[in-house]
């Protein structure tokens, strides 16, 4: 009698890849970034390990976030809900340009830096170059004790637990709560939200754990979807405002895992030169959760679908528009437009997941990549 012990696959869990395991426990890893920071009766937000005042708030006249891949779109979307929910004005960068670009800040920005791993060379070059220019310094990122951790001058945790896969899930989900919190944080102590709007957004954030749960139940639609269009050649996404972000993030984990040439469009820059790409067959992601620009994007999606593409379409719950437009729809639970990033991309992940799978590739450690990148 022998007993075959594979400590990998007891590390799996019963999963097949570490990336499928670690999509299945965002909804663990989202409750556990924001426990003991969303007060339990949805009045705001706390970090114990900042313990800003207003003033300390008021003096950051600039935030610069700087970041490298997945970390990087977690930056755009930080931007994003930083400038509306806070009002302080946000530059994103990443690490390897603004190292090199002679950046303006000073003692006067707040430099925040975004990494899973807390070890990728370029963010923590960059996170010492604002150190020496006089900024205040706060670190984003997953693991206790990382350089960057130590570097910084406070630090965020994001409490995803470890994540083995290459392509990021878990650990961009868990920037963007913590993105969110943050935004909500310094907006309340900006006075820049009123008490209605900071109880509202903690009651979504609340909501969110379930709902990505919720999302989880049903993946049978994208793995027929990923078996269907797995052997295109190309797959745009196309998206406005927090959209974009979610489609540049859906794009690089479409390419880095399943190796398809994708490519993210701010969807009205498509007339600029992408339409030209655009031909009978080309798959066609469209996020369309933001109402402000709904729109707007129903006319993008025309402007390709009069081009023969194949659209999915991504839209929130009881959205009834969509389907008259698309070929295909993907339905996440309906939430703030703040928030529907944190819901969008998960599809996004689990459509290159089975991409990859699809194709055959090897899904956690795909060719030519490195979880964490400590060389220039
Ligand atoms: C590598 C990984 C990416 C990651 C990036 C930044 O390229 O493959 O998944 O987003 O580094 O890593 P960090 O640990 O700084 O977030």
């Amino acid at each position: 009698f022998e007993v075959n012990w594979d400590a990998e696959a007891a590390e799996k869990g019963g999963y097949e890849h570490f990336m499928i395991k670690e999509i299945y426990e965002q909804p663990k890893a989202v409750r556990e970034t924001m426990t003991g920071r969303l007060a339990k009766d949805d009045s705001g937000v706390t970090f114990d390990e900042l313990k800003w005042s207003k003033y300390d708030v008021a003096a950051i006249r600039k935030i610069a976030i700087v970041a490298c891949g997945t970390a990087y779109h977690a930056g755009i979307v930080g931007k994003y809900l930083i400038e509306n929910l806070a009002r302080i004005p946000v530059e994103v960068d990443v690490a390897s340009e603004f190292r090199y670009r002679s950046p303006l800040i000073d003692d006067q920005t707040l430099t925040i830096v975004i990494s899973q791993s807390g070890e990728t060379l370029d963010t923590l070059a960059a996170l010492k170059e604002a150190k020496n220019l006089g900024s205040r310094t706060l670190a984003v990122t997953n693991v206790v004790g990382s350089s960057i951790a130590r570097e910084a001058d406070q630090v965020i945790y994001t409490w995803a637990g470890p994540e083995i896969a290459v392509a990021s899930t878990k650990a961009y989900t868990t920037q963007l709560i913590v993105m969110a919190l943050l935004s909500i944080y310094m907006g309340a102590l900006k006075g820049a939200l009123s008490p209605e709007k900071i109880h509202q957004l903690c009651q979504e954030l609340k909501n969110l754990p379930g709902q990505v749960h919720e999302l989880l139940e049903d993946v049978e639609p994208i793995k027929t979807f990923a078996q269907q269009y797995g052997f295109n050649e190309d797959v745009f996404f196309i998206g406005r405002s927090l959209d974009y972000a979610v489609a540049l993030e859906g794009s690089l984990k479409l390419k880095e895992i399943s190796y398809i040439h994708a490519e993210a469009y701010a969807a009205g820059e498509l007339k600029h030169g992408t339409l030209a790409l655009i031909i009978e067959g080309v798959p066609v992601i469209a996020l369309a959760t933001q109402k402000d620009v709904y729109e707007k994007i129903l006319s993008n999606i025309k402007e390709v679908k009069a081009r023969d593409a194949v659209v999915i379409g991504v839209g929130l719950k009881g959205d009834t528009e969509l389907a008259k437009y698309v070929d295909h729809t993907i339905y996440i639970p309906a939430t703030g437009k703040f928030l529907a990033p944190i819901l969008s991309v998960i599809p996004l992940q689990l459509l290159a997941y089975y991409a990859a799978v699809t194709r055959g590739c090897d899904v956690d450690k795909p060719r030519n990549l490195a979880k964490s990148v400590t060389v220039e």
